[in-house]
């Protein structure tokens, strides 16, 4: 099933309660959660204080893809500040295995990411445990950037040659011009920040995007 996830980031956070209420009432089917540390991206958002807050705003599930050096740390937060799944990167630091176990602990599905410049086939020792996983379709930090065609060759190897069955989600320029292409490579879940918040109508917005 096709599953679309706005990217809270391009939202108002002066008017958060209804930024979220536009979005759950518009169709979305997750709410994607940026978190950023400024140091794995040259950016900072929130942690899971305004996530415990957030949870409180919507029964929509929680995604949270965590943009951060030391998820094992942190991961297992996000669960207890109420994510339902915490994604982290496959380019940082650390053991894969003691981050999956400490997030799933604390009450989360957890999954991973790659970065566009990253070879997806990194994430084959990991597949079992990944309840998703994530492919960036642009540089991780900001929002409203230009969608990456060529992060597309990837969705097609982790379905076939790495026999993937789980939800594959794409972060990063998806839009009514792009999510098209993302579904026919096999994405599921399709993130968007800009082209659901820079919206008037977030309805439709949602809307253009499902049936792109
Ligand atoms: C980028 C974030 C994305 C971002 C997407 O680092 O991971 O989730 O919000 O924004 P758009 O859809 O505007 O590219
Ligand atoms: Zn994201």
């Amino acid at each position: 099933m096709l599953k679309i996830a706005p990217s809270l980031l391009s939202a108002d956070f002066g008017r958060l309660r209804e930024e979220i209420a536009s979005v759950t009432e518009g169709g979305a089917d997750l709410l994607h959660l940026d978190v950023m540390d400024g140091h794995f991206v040259p950016n900072l958002t929130f942690g899971p204080f305004i996530v415990e807050a957030i949870r409180r705003l919507t029964d929509l599930p929680l995604d949270c893809h965590l943009m951060i050096c030391d998820p094992l740390q942190y991961g297992p937060l996000f669960a207890k500040a109420g994510a339902d799944i915490v994604t982290f990167h496959v380019e940082v630091e650390g053991d894969p295995a003691r981050t999956f176990a400490a997030i799933e602990d604390a009450g989360a599905r957890a999954g991973m990411v790659v970065n566009p410049d990253t070879d997806v086939r990194l994430l084959e020792p990991w597949l079992e445990r990944c309840a998703m996983v994530l492919i960036m379709s642009v540089h991780p930090g900001f929002g409203g950037q230009a969608f990456l065609p060529d992060v597309l060759q990837k969705i097609p190897v982790l379905r076939n040659e790495l026999g993937f069955e789980r939800d594959i989600e794409i972060d990063g320029g998806i839009g009514p011009s792009t999510a098209g292409a993302a579904k026919q490579a096999g994405a599921n879940v399709l993130v968007a920040g800009n082209a659901i918040y820079g919206q008037e109508d977030r309805t439709e917005a949602i809307r253009a995007i499902r049936e792109a």
